[in-house]
């Protein structure tokens, strides 16, 4: 059961509990954030859980009852029936919703309106003037990723234990070849040996100079957004396989390092052909907008390098999630496909063309690596599948609005590239991607 398994995962906080309690009420009363947004709360409220939550061992207990005024909490602790007589807000929901809110740190008032909470006792509209004070305090509630994040500051803490391997698996059992990762292994060894230098391109450098200016900016354009995009995942990919060889598996980062090195080869081709064809990479970085950086300038490498402090299965799946399926699975995988289409209907720039083709080879390696990750993951982990869920969508929203982005600076796309098909692509590849994750 979702709650007893909680319990039993860490053994340290259990939700509703008298010290869970004892131990929000400080929250509340330290949270600038509460203080600030609970300024106008002068009201107690009624949090009922029903049915009843196992930790709850008291026999007249309704729910958690919490005295707030202005910023503060006067009184939290375990309501009654007679708390709910007296009180003007009671929103009741079962113990799993309230865990939900909690931990996402959501608004109340949108439960309210999807039916997942009921308001038993109080005006709507007066609480969605609280909305942003119900945020917070459901902000402050002690959860079991603040307990992580502190196990791993402790742990960080702890006198440094020194690295030490106790036995090996090519000496015990013999590398797994029947694994997924060695059989793409033996792939890349076969499909990923391309040299970027090697790829010819004087044809190239003579249709450049015959190119429009609008046909030279969207080119410039497109190749701006995949050139960082290359070196933000060669960059940021470390901290994974850091991850998967401390856990000790070998076949996984055999792969990887055909992963990385192909990585590095794509930002190197790219690097090539601005310099070579395009006579960049000056300006280049005027192509990256608002949404296109808070991708790629901020949420990929954010999601990635927290793994250097937070190994666990959560941190593992967001990673893979912004890496492998949104920015490999579904934007590189659009703009490669979108490129390699208007390339080859309007026989262009074939030493491009060449490079995008290897390219879309590797990647869709790096994407089902991406995807057996997240199944291992899942498969010992299925509890994290809605947060996993959650958190697709509004990489997926992150991802169709670089797409928005990039097409608003156009009246009329040279090439006949078009904002519907790239839309369309990329939520089909993201659906097929989605299909595959045992969710
Ligand atoms: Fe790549
Ligand atoms: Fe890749």
């Amino acid at each position: 059961m979702w709650f007893k398994k909680d319990q039993k995962e860490t053994d340290e906080l259990t939700y509703f509990s008298k010290s869970w309690m004892e131990e929000w009420k400080k929250s509340i009363n330290t949270s600038d954030n509460y203080k600030k947004k609970g300024k106008s709360w002068n009201a107690p409220i009624v949090l009922k859980i029903e049915p009843k939550a196992e930790s709850i061992k008291e026999e007249d207990a309704t729910g958690i009852f919490l005295n707030l005024s202005y910023g503060e909490c006067l009184e939290l602790r375990y309501s009654t029936e007679k708390d709910e007589q007296t009180c003007n807000l009671i929103l009741k929901a079962d113990s799993k919703t309230w865990i939900n809110l909690i931990e996402k740190g959501k608004d109340p008032t949108m439960s309210i309106l999807k039916n997942s909470v009921k308001l038993e006792k109080g005006s709507l509209i007066m609480l969605s003037t609280q909305r942003k004070a119900a945020e917070a305090l459901l902000k402050t509630a002690p959860t079991q990723q603040d307990r992580h994040v502190t196990s791993a500051v402790t742990k960080q803490d702890q006198p440094k234990k020194e690295p030490s391997h106790t036995s090996f698996k090519t000496t015990t059992h013999g590398l797994n070849f029947e694994s997924f990762p060695m059989k793409l292994f033996q792939k890349a060894k076969i499909y990923g040996i391309w040299n970027p230098a090697d790829i010819g391109l004087s044809a190239d450098q003579d249709e450049w100079k015959e190119f429009s200016a609008d046909e030279r900016k969207i080119l410039i354009h497109l190749s701006a957004l995949f050139m960082a995009g290359e070196e933000a995942v060669t960059l940021d990919l470390l901290p994974l396989i850091q991850i998967i060889a401390q856990e000790g598996r070998i076949e996984e980062e055999i792969y990887l390092t055909s992963f990385l090195w192909e990585e590095a080869k794509h930002t190197e081709f790219f690097s090539i052909y601005a310099q070579q064809v395009m006579s960049g990479p000056k300006d280049f970085e005027s192509f990256h907008k608002p949404m296109y950086k808070i991708l790629f300038y901020e949420k990929l490498p954010r999601a990635l390098h927290a793994l250097r402090d937070d190994s666990s299965a959560l941190a593992q799946l967001k990673a893979a999630a912004t890496y492998n399926m949104i920015v490999e699975g579904t934007l590189a995988e659009t703009g490669y496909a979108a490129f390699s289409n208007m390339l080859k209907d309007n026989n262009l720039l074939p030493g491009l063309l060449e490079g995008i083709e290897k390219l879309k080879q590797d990647e869709s390696r790096h994407i089902a690596f991406g995807i057996y990750l997240i199944n291992r993951l899942l498969d010992d982990n299925p509890s994290l599948g809605e947060e996993l869920e959650d958190l697709l969508e509004e990489l997926l929203y992150d991802a169709t609005n670089i797409i928005h982005e990039i097409f608003s600076q156009y009246d009329t796309v040279p090439f006949g590239l078009e904002k519907e098909w790239f839309l369309n692509h990329a939520i089909k590849q993201f659906q097929n991607r989605m299909a595959k994750l045992n969710l």
